[in-house]
């Protein structure tokens, strides 16, 4: 058995820190060894103790070696469309992002986006995400086919909408149902491949289209639920008219059984009391989306008050209301919005929500999201003094918890110096860069 053994300063959280001094939070390795066979980390501690013989040993000193990030909400077919100037969301909806998906139900667009897709996720240090396709199940059979092909475990599933969109886009109650169940058939547990039954959100699904996701539910509970919760006043406004009887947005999905510890719900910026209390009591993921939120306008994300109700929280770019592709940007901006909020969100606290806290929301923390002998050897290796201005700053930094900052603050794909998935270069492997 090959062995490769990776040189740099390790640095993996065990479980969510509680405040920026709470360093029994994390594994850190000055002089650290991570060593992979066969695609899994075999071994982590000092470079020291680390067993030589036969190993290739790739050194990434003085840089920091992560999980790779998780991200945990966005749209793959709104790769090529981002950066689209609109107001907010129901107007960005209808005038780009509805007529950018079209194109999906061509042969060949979705192989090339996929592609694409992949490309800038690995740039950008991301390993594992959650992922809309687009209504038409070539986008789905696309977004697998390129993930399978480079070995990443990724989750994501047909987006279901049925109304209050172009006809090009929508399927039917029952053809949704019927493609989802094929794509499932065909996807899920596949080599790394997770599916997530998508009904897009309420307003483009009938209410016979949500009996139809809640059948798909009970019939796959092992597979993920993701939707759209609470993110734009309008748009909360309109679902509330077209389901009258729920007691409010997040009543909607619970009253079709969508709400479990396997559902991701995007945004959650403006729930109610009742709300908060049925998320925490379901079980299912509040994800954060920082630069689709500011970007559209949307609102201010109140992660403090959702986690002390028991909520659990994750975090996510949403691509292509998101406006980067780079967990770090994303982190940034989450800093930046929960500054409004009058919160703070320390470094060790975001760097664990985008690599263990975002696996331990899919429940696949012994999987993915650390580094530690059985998991994935899906790692990201960050240079925090990938600019000038990067390593003038880095002149003054004498913590850890700074360096994070740096990081977060001040990085992108630059600071990304390389990325392994499932042990395998990934980064510096990629083509025309
Ligand atoms: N709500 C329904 N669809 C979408 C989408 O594609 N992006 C965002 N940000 N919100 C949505
Ligand atoms: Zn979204």
């Amino acid at each position: 058995m090959s062995r490769t053994i990776l040189r740099g300063r390790v640095l993996s959280f065990t479980r969510a820190p509680q405040a920026i001094d709470d360093h029994e939070s994390y594994l850190y390795l000055e002089d650290g060894a991570v060593g992979i066979a066969d695609g899994i980390v075999v071994w982590v501690g000092d470079f020291a103790e680390a067993d030589l013989a036969g190993a290739m040993v790739i050194d990434h000193r003085p840089n920091l070696i992560l999980p790779g990030f998780i991200d945990l909400h966005l749209h793959y077919v709104q790769s090529n469309m981002m950066a689209a100037y609109a107001g907010s969301l129901l107007e960005w909806l209808n005038t780009y992002t509805f007529i950018e998906e079209q194109k999906f139900a061509q042969q060949g667009h979705a192989d090339a986006v996929a592609v694409d897709f992949y490309d800038a996720l690995i740039r950008h240090g991301t390993t594992s995400a959650v992922a809309y396709c687009s209504s038409h199940p070539r986008s789905v059979d696309a977004f697998f086919a390129e993930a399978q092909r480079r070995n990443m475990l990724m989750v994501g599933g047909k987006v279901m909408m049925d109304r209050n969109a172009p006809e090009g886009l929508c399927d039917t109650a029952q053809s949704g149902y019927d493609d989802t169940k094929a794509l499932i058939a065909r996807w899920h547990g596949r080599g790394r491949g997770l599916y997530a039954i998508s009904p897009r959100f309420a307003i483009t699904s009938t209410p016979e289209q949500m009996e139809a996701a809640r059948a798909l539910v009970a019939e796959h509970p092992d597979a993920y639920v993701q939707t759209h919760l609470s993110e734009n006043d309008a748009e909360i406004s309109y679902s509330m008219a077209l389901y009258p009887d729920s007691p409010d947005y997040t009543g909607i999905y619970e009253d079709y059984g969508l709400l479990g510890r396997k559902t991701l719900l995007g945004h959650c910026i403006h729930l109610n009391h009742r709300e908060t209390a049925v998320l925490a009591e379901t079980g299912a993921v509040a994800v954060f989306c920082p630069t689709s939120n500011l970007f559209l306008g949307s609102g201010l994300f109140d992660r403090e008050r959702l986690m002390k109700a028991g909520v659990r929280v994750g975090v996510a770019t949403d691509i292509g209301g998101g406006t980067s592709v780079s967990m770090l940007r994303t982190l940034d901006e989450g800093y930046k919005v929960l500054q409004l909020r009058g919160q703070r969100l320390n470094p060790l606290a975001s760097f664990d929500m985008a690599t263990r806290g975002n696996a331990e929301a899919l429940g696949l923390d012994d999987t993915i999201g650390s580094i530690a002998p059985g998991r994935a050897a899906d790692l990201v290796v960050l240079d925090a003094r990938a600019t000038p201005l990067m390593r003038m700053r880095m002149g003054n930094v004498e913590t850890l918890v700074e360096e994070l900052f740096v990081l977060q603050t001040l990085g992108d794909d630059r600071a990304v110096a390389e990325v392994y998935v499932a042990g395998a270069r990934a980064k510096s492997t990629l083509g025309g860069l």
